[in-house]
């Protein structure tokens, strides 16, 4: 039986990666176009989330792909009564700074994708001892999604300010699915070179070493 060639990359290949995951951004709301994704490019996006490593392969998220603006409008008032909670919950200088962020880009960007996590009742390989391990596979999606986006200069926010049970109740989602991330995706005006925060001096980059350590603590 004739093997299937195996796919190398070149340089150049490893290069057009690294740019990707050095210039993939968090866009906000404030720089979102109107201009629609096209359909072919909406596949490549999901492709990239169902091309994605998963425990035991189960492969445990779902899609919804929202459109229409009163849904929209419904997600949006959930953000808005979330974020003033959050506002208060930040003091002085901060409350400011974080005030004037635009933390959501619901309304704005033509395409929103909330991604649900799916459970199963039955043992899965690789889930047996870290059960959280489906979870953080939905996360490697929303992160593949994010790389592919980037790469067709179409840009992504993640959007977490926002009451989990409210957004199920909006998309009629069945009772066991948790929403892991609801995102927006549209083209923009604007990717940063650097993290939005990191340039507003909300928090700075940490360092490799702070953050790797050999062998043991
Ligand atoms: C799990 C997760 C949740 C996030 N939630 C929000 C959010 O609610 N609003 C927002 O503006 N950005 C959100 N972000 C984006 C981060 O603020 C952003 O990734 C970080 O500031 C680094 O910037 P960069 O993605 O442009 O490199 C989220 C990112 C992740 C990974």
């Amino acid at each position: 039986m004739q093997s299937e060639a195996q796919r190398f990359f070149s340089e150049e290949e490893q290069q057009v990666l690294e740019d990707i995951l050095l210039h993939r951004r968090d866009i906000r709301g404030n720089h979102f176009k109107s201009d629609l994704i096209s359909g072919d490019n909406i596949t490549k996006i999901l492709q990239a989330g169902l091309s994605t490593p998963s425990a035991g392969f189960s492969q445990p998220w779902e899609f919804v792909m929202i459109h229409d603006v009163e849904t929209k409008k419904a997600i949006k008032a959930s953000f808005l009564e979330e974020n003033e909670t959050a506002k208060s919950l930040f003091l002085d200088d901060k409350q400011q700074q974080y005030t004037s962020l635009k933390l959501e880009g619901i309304t704005k960007s033509p395409l929103n994708i909330a991604v649900f996590y799916t459970s199963k009742e039955e043992p899965v390989l690789g889930r047996t001892s870290m059960p959280d391990m489906g979870k953080c596979s939905v996360v490697c999606a929303i992160q593949n999604m994010w790389l592919m986006a980037r790469s067709l200069n179409i840009g992504v926010e993640w959007v977490s300010i926002l009451d989990p049970e409210k957004i199920k109740t909006i998309l009629n989602v069945p009772k066991d699915n948790q929403l892991i991330g609801y995102l927006c995706f549209g083209y923009t005006d604007k990717f940063y070179n650097k993290p939005e925060l990191e340039i507003k001096k909300w928090d700075y980059k940490k360092l490799k070493y702070e953050v790797v350590i050999q062998e043991k603590y």
